[in-house]
């Protein structure tokens, strides 16, 4: 398949990455040519443009205007310091799952009482490092962890502010390792043990009930199993407040999926838009709402730049042999995900066009980016790999010895290296030679 290749040479806009633009022949982030950067800094490269970034979260915000809520970008989808610095500023709180996270939200100048902390399995250091710290709110997932929690806290004279998370067992039609809202998922409380959870949460000494959470998948394209999740988590609501137990605010999680691939999720603002008419309809318009969007955040505000090094004709298939591996961008390997990939320069007089299986250099069936794309190219090409913002370089690996890439954030004209190469040194740096 063809990528939004442009035809004429005006500013030629990719669907879904409002700050990509071709400029004539030329793919650029904002206003700087990626084929510059590229020279500059070398590939694979990882390219944000802070202006999605912001534009991003702007649909949120206008999404919650006049309301009471806080918006906790879910920082693994991309951790990288620079990254949450833009959030962190734009006043937002941060959705956490490990000490680490902690360690880099506070690193980059956010505000620890607006820090959620959510995942099955902290350990008591974790706890004990985010009670020290503050933090605003942990979803807590099971009743063992409400009674290590709790204890935790007694130990260090603190109450936890605690949200449990709800299974509200709605299928958010997603790939099934990103769904996680249905009983068979190892997330959350379930639904009809939801009241008693909170009683016995409630009476625990270390503890102090703050609020409700869900989070039922992600790259959801469709509004309606948030609508359907929201009104399963109203009726609990209804039915914990009734037991004497009050809950200051709601936590929707996040989820909200991007155009990776002709893909219609609704924008932010009008996705609010309908679940604030029912909490309104529900008589829940007052409470605090509390949100973790991360993909829809940055997914379509980076791309990932990457050289062709060979181009490899087969039998049954032709390959493309790119400088970006599975080490990079893990997700095709992972969940055979799409993500649409571009070259720098829009046309190739000189070279015609073929379908290629687009694989990176590691030594793994599993490491292909692309599969059956249309493209015109030759070795030392340069291509952007699309929607790169979101889980790629947050959980990318050194698998073959291979360093992280180089992080850029593009601001208008302005570069900033948020994240330089990695070298072999730096992998070894913490390893140690035995004494043969
Ligand atoms: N809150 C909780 C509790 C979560 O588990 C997640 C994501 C989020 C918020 C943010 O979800 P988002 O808005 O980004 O969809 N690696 C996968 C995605 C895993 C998502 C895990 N949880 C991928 O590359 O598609």
């Amino acid at each position: 398949m063809s990528q939004h290749l442009p035809t004429a040479s005006a500013v030629q806009a990719l669907p879904g990455h409002p700050f990509i633009a071709y400029q004539g022949n030329e793919l650029q982030v904002e206003d700087v040519r990626l084929s510059q950067l590229a020279a500059e800094h070398g590939t694979p490269l990882f390219v944000y443009s802070k202006a999605a970034m912001l534009a991003a979260l702007a649909a949120y915000q206008r999404g919650f205007a006049g309301r009471h809520a806080q918006i906790c970008y879910a920082m693994k989808a991309n951790s990288s310091l620079g990254v949450l610095q833009i959030f962190a500023d734009a006043g937002c709180g941060f959705d956490i799952v490990s000490g680490g996270e902690l360690e880099r939200v506070l690193a980059a100048g956010g505000d620890a009482a607006k820090i959620i902390f959510s995942g099955v399995g902290k350990t008591r250091s974790e706890m004990r490092q985010a009670l020290q710290a503050g933090i605003g709110c942990f979803n807590v997932e099971s009743e063992a962890e409400l009674d290590v929690l709790s204890q935790v806290a007694e130990s260090l004279g603190l109450k936890a502010p605690v949200s449990i998370r709800v299974n509200p067992n709605v299928d958010p039609k997603t790939h099934p390792y990103i769904s996680t809202g249905l009983k068979d998922n190892k997330f959350g409380v379930a639904h009809e043990d939801t009241l008693r959870i909170y009683q016995y949460a409630a009476e625990l000494k270390g503890l102090q009930v703050v609020g409700i959470d869900c989070h039922i998948g992600s790259q959801i394209t469709d509004a309606t199993p948030y609508l359907d999740a929201m009104d399963r988590v109203l009726d609990l609501v209804v039915s914990i407040e009734a037991s004497g137990i009050a809950l200051a605010h709601i936590d929707f999680g996040g989820g909200l999926g991007i155009n990776y691939n002709n893909d219609t999720p609704p924008a932010a603002d009008a996705l609010w838009a309908q679940l604030l008419r029912k909490l309104d309809e529900r008589g829940f318009g007052q409470k605090k709402l509390m949100i973790e969007p991360g993909r829809s955040l940055v997914g379509n505000a980076g791309v990932c730049v990457t050289e062709v090094l060979y181009v490899k004709p087969g039998e049954h298939k032709n390959f493309c042999i790119i400088d970006a591996a599975m080490n990079d961008l893990p997700r095709p390997a992972m969940y055979q995900a799409f993500h649409a990939i571009v070259p720098l320069l829009a046309k190739h007089v000189d070279t015609p066009e073929a379908r290629y299986d687009v694989v990176g250099p590691i030594c793994e069936s599993g490491d292909w980016i692309g599969r059956d794309r249309m493209l015109a190219i030759k070795a030392g090409d340069q291509l952007a790999v699309l929607s790169a913002g979101a889980y790629c370089m947050s959980m990318s690996s050194n698998y073959n010895t291979r360093g992280r890439a180089v992080e850029l954030l593009v601001d208008g004209s302005k570069v900033h290296v948020i994240r330089v190469r990695e070298s072999a040194a730096d992998q070894m740096r913490l390893e140690k030679l035995v004494a043969l």
